[in-house]
């Protein structure tokens, strides 16, 4: 059976999203020192992933290797700096013969180079869905996934298909988070080619939120918070919709280069605690109106996150009712706004304020007993 390595959903550092193909050792270690250092470990990230472009060719027995003027110290080399800082280590390939970004693919050996990441100390693989041709999806993720288990080590199956073949069907027993959609980008909303805007990659996981749970996870993709492209009331946002998803909050940024307002969004340790928290179940949109949104996401021992959403322009005035919660009008509820993280005691019927605009509030509902 799957081994239970995502009771809740992996957090971490990615380098596509920042550094695309301009990956090496220096960075990764750059990144994993940074990730030490920062608090962000601390704050509970844990995985340092190198995504496309660090492999370069097979040998003549077909063993996969890493490029060597990027990663002249190898690859195990690598993993075990990064153990050393406390942390894990991720890996990624592709399903097809090549990956998306023209390197070799993982098709035909997948039992090989799952040996390979055993042996280097991989304990993450992302595996991509480029020059898959014909492939049928569940099977080609079922065989890496087979070939993971039988390798040896606990190794975490990130599964990258798009969302194209209903992976929350077939996801769940096969690795232990998948892609929903094509890539975000570095914006508040738009579609360029396959990718898409933060909003935009939000609005398709409405559909999906049943099939998220324990050691299985729809994922909306990789955080852009840090990158530039969106304001930081934008980006407070972003990271509040996605603890409301319970998705993986895999970083993208430069984890060296930090200032102060990208620390504080990626250690808040109550919107975090949203994400991870062990009931595991997905937040819903539960209200719709115009630009503005209403999420709710149930909590372990009968507490809620609920977030107030504004896309809209201009300033609104906005409130969660207690009835979206479940909870009776009169019942009364501390609450606590997880960014300004003022505490109101005692409140019945319902709570809220001003949002601005692209902004929200987001709070955690503790019913009194
Ligand atoms: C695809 C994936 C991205 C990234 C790139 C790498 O587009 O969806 O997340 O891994 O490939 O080439």
């Amino acid at each position: 059976a799957k081994p239970n390595l995502a009771p809740t959903p992996p957090m971490g550092w990615n380098s596509w999203n920042k550094f695309a193909c301009n990956v090496s050792e220096q960075l990764i270690r750059q990144q994993a020192d940074a990730m030490a250092a920062s608090g962000m470990k601390d704050a509970g990230y844990q995985y340092i992933v190198i995504d496309d472009c660090w492999q370069k060719s097979r040998d003549a027995d077909g063993n996969i290797q890493a490029d060597p003027e990027r990663f002249p110290s190898g690859i195990k080399a690598l993993a075990d700096y990064v153990h050393s800082k406390g942390l894990k280590f991720g890996l990624y390939s592709d399903a097809g013969s090549l990956t998306c970004g023209g390197r070799p693919g993982s098709a035909g050996h997948e039992f090989q180079d799952a040996r390979q990441y055993a042996k280097w100390g991989v304990d993450y693989l992302k595996y991509d869905w480029c020059h898959t041709g014909t492939r049928n999806a569940e099977a080609a993720y079922t065989i890496m996934a087979k070939a993971l288990r039988e390798s040896g080590r606990d190794i975490v199956l990130s599964i990258c298909e798009w969302g194209t073949a209903n992976p929350e069907r077939w996801g769940p027993t096969t690795g232990h988070l998948w892609r929903t959609t094509g890539d975000i980008y570095d914006a508040w909303e738009g579609q360029k080619d396959w990718s898409h805007g933060m909003t935009n990659i939000l609005d398709m996981q409405v559909e999906r939120a049943a099939h998220a749970g324990p050691n299985g996870w729809n994922d909306p993709d990789m955080l852009e918070v840090g990158n530039g492209g969106m304001t930081t009331t934008e980006y407070e946002s972003h990271f509040s919709l996605w603890a409301m998803l319970a998705a993986p909050l895999i970083a993208g940024n430069d984890l060296s280069r930090m200032d102060a307002d990208t620390v504080r969004i990626l250690t808040n340790k109550d919107v975090i605690a949203v994400d991870q928290d062990p009931l595991g179940k997905q937040g819903r949109r539960m209200l719709k109106e115009g630009d503005l949104e209403v999420w709710v996401r149930p909590l372990q021992g009968g507490e809620f996150a609920a977030v107030l959403f504004n896309r809209g322009k201009t300033p609104a005035d906005m409130k969660l009712k207690w009835d979206r919660l479940g909870l009776a009008t009169e019942q009364k509820a501390d609450v606590k706004d997880l960014w300004s993280k003022k505490v109101t005691k005692g409140v019945s019927g319902s709570y809220g304020g001003k949002v601005a605009p692209h902004g929200v509030i987001m709070v955690r509902v503790t019913p009194q007993r």
